[in-house]
């Protein structure tokens, strides 16, 4: 056992456990255990990547830190090892164990971006010892024909129309900007707002959004790493750009806050409301007065909030019966499903192989689940 109380592996008829800290109760399970069955023990001293040095790498497979051949160094995932800068790799198809490096000569003295060539820089070399070029600008390393230059060149993007082009996230290719950024030159200076990776005009909502999560019924709420992360762009970019995606997204955002309402907070469902007040004058979906053009279909009256009380207390019928002149008649059950960003993936019939039986209540009665949906029906069977 590790003198710190450090961490013990236990093996024991294929279960592998990991205790760490708790000097004390791993003592206490590893004594169970050996008293328990006649199993084997194993005991491997634990490693993590963060455990190996600078020359060394973590090995995936042996769960331990090896060292890295000559001229070379950990790379930035900690699992392979890289060329040290100013050297290039010289084997055609490297793996993690057995690449090699060699220097650069003078005239050449930086390594290109793949690793592979030396090259002269038109600027400075990065710590990297690749090229840099200034902002706004790509480093082009071979011609058009994919041979390699002897000197790379820093081309500037022009980012005027009709070009509206701006560096790649590689800095290898000028492309055109995305759409939200156009108005702004490609670039999303103030007063301007960027956000979510799209470019807001200032002042179309305020960026003081509550990112937290309410169970009203639980009495509790917390912050959401996912709202904090999404809720203000999602939310502005369904309001000034009508993108269908993050209406969506807020749309789902608003039901995981349990359709909850808090009036004036700026909260998923009062983004939402915000964006269904906007467009009250415009007309409604499919003849139902409270599913707005490009939302989601949330609110179930005029009234904020009216979803929450529906649910708790007055449902929406989901009992069927198939008595009398409904006999023989089939539902069918379909899923609209969405990935929590919004992204509309595809209509699921729900029934059959992805039904699954998950409990009884009464000896007439059967609950269902949709494993992946999370969704569940109950069915009773009636004589
Ligand atoms: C972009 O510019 C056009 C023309 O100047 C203007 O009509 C439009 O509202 C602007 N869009 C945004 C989001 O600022
Ligand atoms: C629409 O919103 C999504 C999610 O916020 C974003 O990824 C996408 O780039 C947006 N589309 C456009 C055309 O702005």
């Amino acid at each position: 056992m590790g003198s710190k109380g450090g961490p013990l592996f236990t093996m024991a008829t294929e279960t592998l456990l990991l205790f760490s800290r708790h000097r004390f109760l791993a003592y206490l399970l590893f004594v169970l255990y050996r008293n328990l069955a006649d199993c084997q023990q194993f005991i491997i001293p634990f490693k993590s990547p963060s455990d190996c040095g600078a020359d060394e790498f973590f090995d995936i497979s042996s769960l331990s830190c090896s060292r890295c051949g000559s001229n070379q160094r950990q790379s930035s995932t900690g699992f392979s090892c890289i060329c040290q800068p100013g050297y290039r790799t010289t084997n055609v198809i490297p793996d993690k164990v057995s690449i090699t490096c060699e220097q650069c000569p003078t005239n050449r003295p930086a390594v290109t971006k793949d690793g592979f060539g030396c090259v002269r820089c038109p600027g400075t070399l990065s710590d990297e010892g690749k090229c840099q070029c200034p902002p706004g600008h790509i480093l082009v390393e071979r011609d058009i024909n994919g041979n390699p230059l002897n000197e790379a060149r820093c081309e500037a993007c022009n980012s005027n129309s009709p070009a509206l082009s701006l560096a790649d996230i590689r800095g290898d290719r000028c492309e055109r900007c995305t759409s939200t950024f156009i108005n702004s030159s490609c670039v999303c200076t103030a007063p301007n707002v960027p956000a979510g990776g799209l470019c807001f005009p200032s002042g179309i909502l305020s960026t003081n959004v509550n990112p937290s999560v309410n169970y009203a019924q639980l009495k509790f709420s917390v912050q959401s790493a996912w709202f904090v992360a999404n809720l203000y762009s999602s939310s502005a970019a369904c309001l000034v750009y009508s993108n269908l995606t993050a209406c969506q997204a807020l749309g789902n955002m608003c039901v995981m806050n349990m359709h909850s309402f808090g009036g004036l907070s700026a909260d998923a469902c009062g983004l939402f409301n915000t964006v269904y007040r906007s467009k009250a004058a415009l007309s409604s979906v499919q003849d139902i007065a409270y599913w707005k053009v490009d939302l989601p279909w949330l609110f179930y009256g005029d009234e904020p909030g009216l979803a929450s009380r529906v649910l708790q207390t007055d449902p929406v019928p989901t009992v069927f019966s198939f008595r009398g002149r409904n006999k023989n008649t089939v539902i069918e059950l379909l899923a609209a499903i969405y990935d929590v960003r919004g992204e509309f993936l595809r209509w699921e019939q729900v029934g059959g192989s992805n039904l699954q039986i998950a409990a009884h209540r009464a000896s007439n009665q059967i609950k269902f689940v949709h494993p992946a949906l999370g969704c569940f029906l109950w069915v009773a069977v009636e004589d």
